[in-house]
């Protein structure tokens, strides 16, 4: 048997219980857990109200972690758990597909990287692949005191970006943002409308950007969409500030602007692989850190809904 994090009713917070350790199918490996991280689509589909439908519970959460193969070999997995039938990483032991996991640079910190994670491969994807950032452009990155939006920063400009400007909410973001690099920083107040928002931000970033970066949706994802030159692009790939967002017509069609949507669930294996890898050696090189607060197992029940900064679980 193993400890692991059992989640028994959709909804509530797991608990902390015995399971039996999994038995590798023939396409998969045992990997013995050091670290797992608690992400919003970790609570999105814990909550039994995503698009993938109520999980059969109890289940293991957790849609990734680091851990240790029999070899030795540090890695980086991915799992299904909350989307799919079958457990995730969020206990001693994760059955994982062979062909997934990422094999990790010798002394890499493993809480940083299961803190960094998939948020780190969409901002890099989002920024790269979908948003097709070239050297010396102007990045505007939203939300940029959460984990994707961190990373965007740091990424944007390891990819070459001329300038990040950041927004963000809290003044505890906003002072993350800045460390990751960002050049100025704007505050995103909840009594913004559009205009007014706007005008902060294009007067922040003294010229038109390139490419936004837009994790929240909502206002700051239509106020963004002013600060852009003709041509320029929004990715979006969350709807952290709303589901829907005021959007207008004209800027839209005056700019000839491109807004795209991004998901990790698009990406091949040897994408998400590949872009993990690079996050990986920016990350063993002191390029690239996220803030992240670590907590033992067994406070998993206390730490799951917290929502202020990165929670990553130590098994
Ligand atoms: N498409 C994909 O493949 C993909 C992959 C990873 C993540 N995501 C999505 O991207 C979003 C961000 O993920 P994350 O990992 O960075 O989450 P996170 O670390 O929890 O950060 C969320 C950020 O959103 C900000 N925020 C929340 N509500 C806001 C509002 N009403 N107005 C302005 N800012 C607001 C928070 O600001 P404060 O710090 O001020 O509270 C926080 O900085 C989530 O919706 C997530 O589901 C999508």
């Amino acid at each position: 048997m193993m400890r692991a994090a059992l989640l028994h009713a959709c909804g509530a917070a797991p608990a902390v219980g015995d399971r039996a350790v999994p038995v590798p199918a023939d396409d998969e490996i045992l990997v013995r857990v050091t670290a797992a991280s608690i992400t919003p689509l970790d609570l999105l589909c814990a909550s039994g109200t995503s698009y993938f439908g109520v999980p059969a519970t109890p289940y293991v959460p957790g849609v990734q972690g680091v851990g240790v193969r029999d070899d030795g070999t540090a890695v980086w997995f991915p799992t299904t758990a909350g989307m799919r039938p079958g457990d995730g990483s969020l206990a001693e032991y994760a059955a994982v597909r062979a062909a997934d996991t990422v094999a990790l640079p010798d002394g890499v910190d493993h809480q940083l990287i299961a803190a960094l994670g998939l948020s780190a491969v969409a901002a890099q994807l989002a920024l790269t692949w979908r948003g097709e950032l070239r050297p010396g452009e102007r990045v505007l990155v939203l939300g940029a005191g959460g984990v994707v939006g961190q990373a965007a920063v740091r990424l944007a400009l390891l990819a070459g970006a001329g300038t990040v400007i950041a927004a963000a909410r809290s003044a505890a973001a906003r002072q993350r943002a800045a460390q990751a690099g960002a050049a100025v920083v704007v505050p995103l107040e909840d009594g913004d409308d559009v205009a007014r928002l706007a005008a902060r931000l294009r007067a922040a970033a003294g010229g038109p950007v390139d490419l936004v970066l837009d994790p929240l949706f909502g206002i700051p994802a239509a106020a963004a969409l002013r600060t852009l030159r003709p041509g320029g692009r929004l990715v979006n790939l969350g709807g952290a500030a709303g589901e829907t967002a005021p959007l207008d017509s004209a800027t839209l069609r005056a700019g000839s602007l491109r807004i795209l949507g991004y998901t990790n669930n698009e990406l091949t294996s040897v994408q998400r692989s590949e872009a993990l890898t690079l996050i990986a050696a920016h990350a063993a090189a002191g390029r690239l850190t996220v803030d992240h607060e670590t907590v033992r197992l067994h406070d998993i029940a206390t730490a799951w809904h917290r929502t202020d900064r990165r929670i990553v679980v130590i098994l």
